[in-house]
């Protein structure tokens, strides 16, 4: 009787040493979200450092291994890559605002990740992501189902997060979407909220209270400047899209068919086609399993057909 083959370790490349890049690693690397976690940077001296000082951890973390550096060739074999490269949203600015800059560099680093890493699902992070993943699909000629972004998963997060801290309920049994657009014009997705089995809209507080249309809201308002505050305090955000992109890459590679809001390509979800932004999907070993075409009222619809001209207008002027 022969002994099955060892199966090949899982492999988590993330293109960008920098702020986002670094805490996607270490998230992925305490979180065991890859066996290899490879760091890819041309900043020779920064990405050593990292990788240096992400390495010395290694006897603490439950992923096998870290490496990285210049050269392209750390990403192969990878069956996830992160794509984290590119400028940052200054104080105040939009993410829209990036589009230009990084659609360049999105499209710069795909002959690497074709040429080392062909079997990989790509990650968009840097953003607008909505917009990179379209430009990275049709420039890399990539599978649609093989690329996608994390659009509103952290959004959802914060949602879910900003609730939790209201209803005093652990933010795991508080189920609520943001969608459309990482960007200005998401919008949380109130029909199908729920505190625990209780749609938010009837959820009662211990007082008896019931949540306002205002309250509701301002607590869509937070989570939409939720980063230009975080940008104003320390220059840019890190950890939690860190914890929130490590959670995508383990839904893809253990191959878990979990519900999450990612962006991806859509292909006539609501009407909506060639354009890519977050509803809440289904994540598996193939990437983007399926786009659940989730039933939303009358003023939920305008507000996704909105969010998707505004990115498609974005999309247009780089030549998307
Ligand atoms: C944020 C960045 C990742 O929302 O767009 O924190």
């Amino acid at each position: 009787m022969h002994a099955a083959a060892p199966a090949r370790p899982s492999k988590l490349s993330i293109i960008g040493a920098g702020g986002v890049g670094v805490a996607i690693a270490y998230a992925a690397l305490i979180r065991g979200s890859a066996d290899i976690v490879a760091l890819h940077d041309l900043d020779g001296p920064k990405v050593d450092a990292e990788v240096l000082d992400l390495a010395h951890g290694t006897q603490f973390l439950a992923s096998k291994r870290v490496e990285g550096g210049t050269d392209p060739r750390v990403m192969a074999g990878s069956d996830v890559v992160v794509i984290t490269a590119g400028a940052k949203q200054q104080p105040g600015e939009p993410r829209l605002a990036l589009a230009h800059r990084n659609a360049e560099i999105v499209k710069a680093v795909l002959p690497g990740i074709r040429e080392h890493a062909p079997e990989a699902i790509v990650v968009l992070v840097t953003n607008p992501c909505d917009v990179l993943t379209v430009v990275a699909q049709r420039e890399g000629g990539l599978d649609p189902a093989r690329v996608l972004a994390s659009g509103t998963v952290l959004d959802s997060s914060r949602l879910r997060w900003l609730l939790s801290e209201l209803v005093r309920v652990d933010a795991r049994s508080v189920h609520a979407l943001m969608i459309g657009e990482h960007g200005d014009s998401e919008f949380p997705l109130w029909s199908r909220a729920k505190i625990g089995p209780v749609l938010v809209r009837e959820w009662e507080q211990e007082s008896g209270e019931r949540f306002t249309d205002a309250d509701l809201d301002g607590i869509a308002d937070d989570v939409v400047h939720a980063a230009y505050r975080i940008i104003e305090g320390k220059g840019a955000t890190s950890s939690a899209i860190g914890v929130s992109t490590a959670r995508i890459v383990e839904a893809i590679l253990r191959d878990e068919r979990a519900v999450l809001p990612v962006s991806s390509v859509l292909d006539g979800q609501h009407g909506l086609s060639g354009i890519a932004l977050s509803l809440p999907t289904v994540v598996g070993r193939g990437g983007i399993e399926r786009v659940l075409e989730v039933p939303m009222d009358d003023g939920e619809l305008r507000r996704l057909h909105a969010s998707a001209e505004t990115i498609a207008a974005t999309l247009r002027s780089v030549g998307g």
